[in-house]
């Protein structure tokens, strides 16, 4: 049998919510294609539609309309006693709290996947030692997640995730519950996944850190795609976007509306960069504006940690 030269496929997805009298248009008809091997980002505005989109594509919800494909399979059409295989052996999940079980060690963890699955290949135990070594956790694996760090739990995680050496990962904010130095080092996590194995990885993040290194990075708007590019203007643009969510929900009331201008004008110029820099350089307490800026070439300024507005 000849692999489909992508691993996922969406066509025309449709997600809606109701909710009383109220129908609230989650996703508005999203078609993608994600190559093997491929590490796709996707960013976009709180309630844009992010992780509405992942559950479809992993299958823990079923759309209003449209497809979704794995490895050319429809499983949108499936019995959820067949999409649970799927889920099993297709799909690896990492989500920003970790959803590990806490009575289980390091090691019991990852093998729980390997022990319903309906693989052979595979010894519960000795793939999940081998899994969590390869991911520098070779000395954790009798430790319970209370015992580890926040990296360590989503490194377990992510080996949970690779358990039944799924093609495809899905990862919700992996990064989100993390401080810089912990995110970094899941960050390379992932990377090396992809890098060996050839796992193919989709990550919804507000992390610049991850969001710079992915392959291609897609912004969702509004339960629609608004852009998909690789360069440093989609990062710029995204920039934007976030500074705006920011505003919107209160967190950066200092921000004037000709401040928006500017930072959004940086599309255009590089002179207005500085501008740019200048308004997150305001939120030297949050990681994420420290993540922009480096990504936007300026360099994170000194910070204290505890800072917020200035
Ligand atoms: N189970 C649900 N019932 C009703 N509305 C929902 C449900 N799940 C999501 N929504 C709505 O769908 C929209 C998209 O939500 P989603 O969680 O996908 O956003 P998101 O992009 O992941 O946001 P965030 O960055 O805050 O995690 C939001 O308006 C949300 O309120
Ligand atoms: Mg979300």
């Amino acid at each position: 049998m000849t692999e489909a030269p992508y691993v996922l496929r969406t066509e025309d997805l449709q997600k809606s919510f109701r909710t009383g009298e109220v129908t609230v248009h989650a996703l508005r008809g999203i078609s993608m294609e994600v190559q093997r091997g491929e590490f796709l980002g996707i960013i976009g505005p709180s309630g844009s539609g992010k992780s509405t989109l992942l559950g479809l594509i992993g299958g823990l919800d079923t759309p209003t309309a449209g497809r979704v494909l794995i490895d050319g399979a429809d499983i949108t059409r499936l019995s959820e006693r067949a999409l649970t295989r799927i889920r099993n052996e297709k799909i690896g999940f990492v989500f920003q709290s970790f959803n590990l079980i806490p009575t289980l060690t390091a090691l019991e963890n990852v093998a729980l996947p390997v022990q319903f699955s309906h693989r052979r290949e595979f010894t519960p135990r000795q793939r999940a030692r081998d899994i969590l070594e390869a991911l520098g956790l070779g000395d954790r694996l009798h430790h319970r997640p209370s015992q580890l760090s926040g990296g360590q739990q989503q490194r377990v995680a992510i080996a949970r995730a690779l358990a039944n050496n799924p093609p495809l990962l899905l990862a919700d904010e992996p990064t989100g519950n993390l401080d810089t130095a912990a995110s970094a080092v899941v960050l390379d996590a992932l990377r090396d996944v992809q890098r060996l194995t050839g796992t193919t990885i989709v990550v919804v993040t507000h992390d610049m850190g991850v969001a710079s290194q992915v392959d291609r990075l897609i912004t969702l708007v509004d339960g629609e795609i608004a852009s998909q590019a690789n360069d440093r203007i989609a990062a710029q643009r995204a920039a934007v976007s976030w500074l705006k969510d920011k505003r919107a929900t209160g967190e950066l009331k200092a921000l004037t509306p000709e401040q928006i201008e500017q930072a959004q004008a940086v599309r255009q110029s590089d002179a207005l960069l500085a501008e740019a820099r200048a308004i997150l350089e305001r939120l030297p307490g949050d990681p994420a504006a420290r993540a922009w800026l480096a990504q936007l070439g300026g360099g994170a300024p000194a910070t204290d940690d505890q800072g917020g507005l200035s």
